[in-house]
């Protein structure tokens, strides 16, 4: 007979209800929520929130070709320790995730790992050029409903609107990390009065919002699905709420650090603070909060994007953009207390679950039949980072020494314990 493991006494949040039972697993099913369950193994939830476990939509594990960064292993375990029970990888591998061959490799090691389904998006265009289409369709049949090329924006308006041709016919979903690029040449933080003053280049806010509206006007004339990656600006944010009002089949995500972090940092010189796009104004920090509550925003994704400290201990200019994200998300989000709980379990795993088309196996209520992908939180446990205890290969983190809020106890992944009180099983 296969051993049950019973999560005993958190208060489990699904759409319509909440409630304070335990939760029966066996194999890697959740067979039965109810109260006084009895199981081979228990693990304690009190005090604790049990969820579906977290989708991140966009999480940068490196591998392969940058596995000094990070690796599938070790990216899958931060993600676990995170409370995330699957990974949208982004495609910037070196080589890149346009061949079927490299989505099978990537697919491979995230099994291989075993700690979270590593989900890989395929690049809209060949080697994440933007000159021509990677093969889309043939990326598709291999089972890839995710494409993006992010990194970079697709420049070219026209490739563009054949790509959304396309995925229209394919029925997969574009990404697009919005930047036009000659407005950001050289750029290395927002383009403000305090830029200026610092004598370092600005990145412009219409740089984004130039390609979130081109892309808006191509999803209306194509009626393809479009999510707009790490968005950042309140301009951004306004033109999503009118596209969605309009009906419009488009959905967006922010990440914990433009929620939480201001272009004011970067006064320290210290390319921790340097990611693409920049860190902005409290003002557009306030309107992308407003977003996530109104539904404009439907996801909080990491952006979570390892470099080795001899790349970010380079000057401004040559560092490359980028920060940590999987461990922290969770604790940034809950510390800065933008929306409710509730809503927090939502843009982690509901929401994205479905926009990654997951959500047969991820982002599920937690009820008797379903996976069990599973997350179990302390929404109250304050703490702070300790670099040498990241499960990341990589360390760019700038929330060490600041006090988060809300941890991670337990993560269960098709059934098994990823982690348990905090500490990652393999
Ligand atoms: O800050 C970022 N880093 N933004 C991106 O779009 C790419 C990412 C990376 O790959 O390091």
């Amino acid at each position: 007979m296969s051993k049950s493991l019973v999560i005993k006494g958190g208060t489990i949040i699904n759409r319509k209800s909440q409630e304070v039972a335990d939760v029966k697993i066996e194999n890697d099913s959740v067979v039965e929520v109810g109260k006084n369950l009895k199981g081979d193994t228990q693990l304690d939830a009190s005090g604790c929130i049990v969820s579906s476990g977290f989708v991140d939509l966009h999480a940068h594990l490196r591998e392969p070709g940058k596995e000094e960064a990070e690796t599938i292993e070790t990216g899958s375990r931060a993600g676990a320790l995170g409370g995330y029970t699957a990974l949208v990888v982004m495609p910037n591998t070196d080589p890149p995730q346009d061949s079927v061959a490299v989505i099978d490799f990537v697919r491979e090691q995230g099994k291989r790992a075993g700690l979270v389904d590593v989900v890989p998006s395929g690049c809209i265009t060949l080697g994440r050029q933007g000159e021509s289409l990677a093969p889309m369709a043939e990326l598709a049949h291999a089972g890839v409903t995710f494409f993006t090329d992010d990194g970079n924006g697709v420049q070219d308006a026209a490739l563009m609107r054949r790509a959304l041709e396309y995925a229209r016919g394919l029925g997969v979903t574009l990404a697009q990390h919005c930047e036009v690029a000659e407005l950001t040449k050289g750029a290395v933080m927002n383009e403000c009065s305090c830029c200026t003053d610092l004598g370092l280049p600005g990145w412009p806010s219409i740089a984004e919002e130039l390609m979130v509206f081109r892309d808006i006007e191509l999803v209306r004339i194509t009626g393809a699905s479009m999510h707009f990656l790490h968005l950042s600006t309140k301009r951004s944010v306004e033109l999503v709420r009118a596209a969605k009002r309009d009906g419009l089949p488009i959905t967006a995500e922010v990440t914990p650090h433009h929620l939480s972090l201001t272009q004011e940092l970067l006064a320290s010189y210290n390319p921790v603070f340097k990611v693409n796009p920049p860190l902005r104004s409290i003002e557009d920090i306030q309107a992308l909060k407003a977003g996530l509550l109104d539904g404009t925003i439907d996801a909080i994704a990491t952006d979570h994007a390892p470099h080795p400290r001899r790349d970010k201990e380079m000057s401004l200019d040559l560092a490359p953009p980028g920060m940590l994200g999987l461990e922290t998300a969770l604790g940034v989000v809950l510390a800065e207390g933008a929306c409710e709980i509730r809503d927090v379990v939502a843009l982690m795993s509901w929401n994205p679950a479905k926009i990654a088309r997951v959500d047969a196996e991820h982002g599920r209520d937690v009820v008797a039949g379903v996976n069990a992908n599973l997350c179990v939180f302390d929404p109250q446990l304050t703490w702070s980072v300790d670099p040498e205890r990241l499960a990341s290969k990589s360390i760019n983190t700038p929330y060490i020494g600041r006090t988060l809020r809300g941890r991670v106890r337990h993560t269960i992944f098709k059934g098994t314990p990823t982690v348990i009180d905090g500490q990652a099983q393999k």
